[in-house]
């Protein structure tokens, strides 16, 4: 479990102090994916450097299974770090080295027999799907080979945590779906917790079971993927949400509506999983005997959880639509009021 308590960073220099990280403070349980998103300049490296000590807090600390890393010794704290892999942006590979020599590393450094070397790197390049490039060098891969490198890399000394830095951020959309899907066996088959920090929606859709969203940083939102993604509360989380899971009316549909005249009003529903679509509809439209229409749907999947956003547009005036707003909040269901604008 890594835990931020009250966590605080400040830079100082000529003259002017960044804060950059502000009193932050959640929890990532173990064999969580943990996305932090947030624009460049968030706080999102800082934060995600504390977890092995190359940055410390100027306030605030941070806990690894109940440890204080802030205050441990060098030889605890090489204890600490050899529990926690790293994967960079930029691959951050040694051009020189071959893939095989790349993987060892850290098993070198760490004084590893040459024989269990040798098993641990072919297993792990077997793992990424490299086992036919041990003897290329970084020159000859692609980004996607290189990542994968990467990864092999980070696993060699047998982690409990990963940090992954924009992991995906220098690949292209297919690659970045590979490697995605590599991260997520890695978190189920080597029951391995992982934090990845991005400025990309996407992989904490497709990756991540809880996500923090960070702000000049601060944490201005924190939950499931599936709560946050499904009734976004902030701003800056909506603008994220909606790049992938859109919840707004096209143009045209609107300029239609705009020139009708009878009363009506508009809701954007939200269905998460079983909730059926169907027998609400039908229960408005026949026993409330209320007319509606479909003016915008949306259906995607999140954590293996169907996600439907509907708008409906519910003809009637207040009273009528107040009916029907009743019968939405008796079923449970998420519901608000869209204004054309
Ligand atoms: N070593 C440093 N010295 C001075 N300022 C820094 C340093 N590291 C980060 N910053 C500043 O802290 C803020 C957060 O940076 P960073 O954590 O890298 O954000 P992100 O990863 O979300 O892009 C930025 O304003 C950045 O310029
Ligand atoms: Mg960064």
């Amino acid at each position: 479990m890594i835990k931020f308590l009250d966590v605080s960073k400040s830079f100082s220099g000529k003259g002017e102090t960044v804060h950059a990280l502000q009193h932050v403070s959640f929890t990532i349980e173990d064999g969580d994916i943990f996305g932090v998103i947030g624009f460049s300049g968030a706080g999102k490296s800082t934060l995600l450097r504390m977890v092995n000590a190359l940055e410390k807090p100027t306030d605030g600390h941070v806990e690894i299974d109940g440890q204080n890393i802030d205050t441990l010794s060098h030889s605890e704290l090489r204890k600490v770090r050899k529990k926690i892999g790293m994967v960079f942006q930029q691959f951050n590979l040694l051009e020189s080295k071959s893939v095989y020599d790349n993987v060892a590393i850290p098993l070198v450094l760490n004084k590893t027999e040459k024989s269990a070397i040798h098993a641990r790197v072919m297993e792990l390049l077997e793992f990424v799907g490299l086992a036919d490039k041990a003897q290329a060098y970084p020159s000859q891969l692609s980004g996607g080979q290189k990542q994968r490198v990467g990864i092999a890399r980070a696993l060699a000394t047998n982690p409990s945590i990963l940090l992954c830095d924009e992991a995906t951020s220098a690949l292209d959309p297919e690659t970045t779906d590979a490697i995605l899907r590599l991260l997520e066996k890695i978190n189920r088959e080597l029951n391995i917790t992982i934090l990845v920090v991005t400025h990309q929606i996407q992989v904490i859709q497709q990756l991540c079971n809880r996500v923090a969203v960070m702000e000049h940083g601060n944490v201005v939102e924190l939950g499931s993927v599936l709560d946050v993604f499904s009734n976004p509360k902030q701003d800056m989380t909506r603008r994220f949400v909606q790049t992938v899971i859109p919840d707004r009316i096209p143009d045209s549909v609107a300029a239609g509506l705009k020139a009708q005249k009878t009363p009506y009003s508009l809701l954007r529903i939200r269905f998460l999983g079983d909730n059926a679509t169907d027998n609400i509809l039908y229960h408005i439209n026949t026993v409330l005997q209320v007319e509606t229409n479909i003016v915008f749907a949306s259906v995607c999947e999140l954590q293996h959880t169907v996600l439907g956003i509907f708008i409906i547009q519910v003809m009637g005036d207040h009273d009528t639509v107040q009916k029907v707003t009743d019968y939405i909040d008796s079923q449970n269901i998420q519901w608000q009021e869209v204004h054309l604008s």
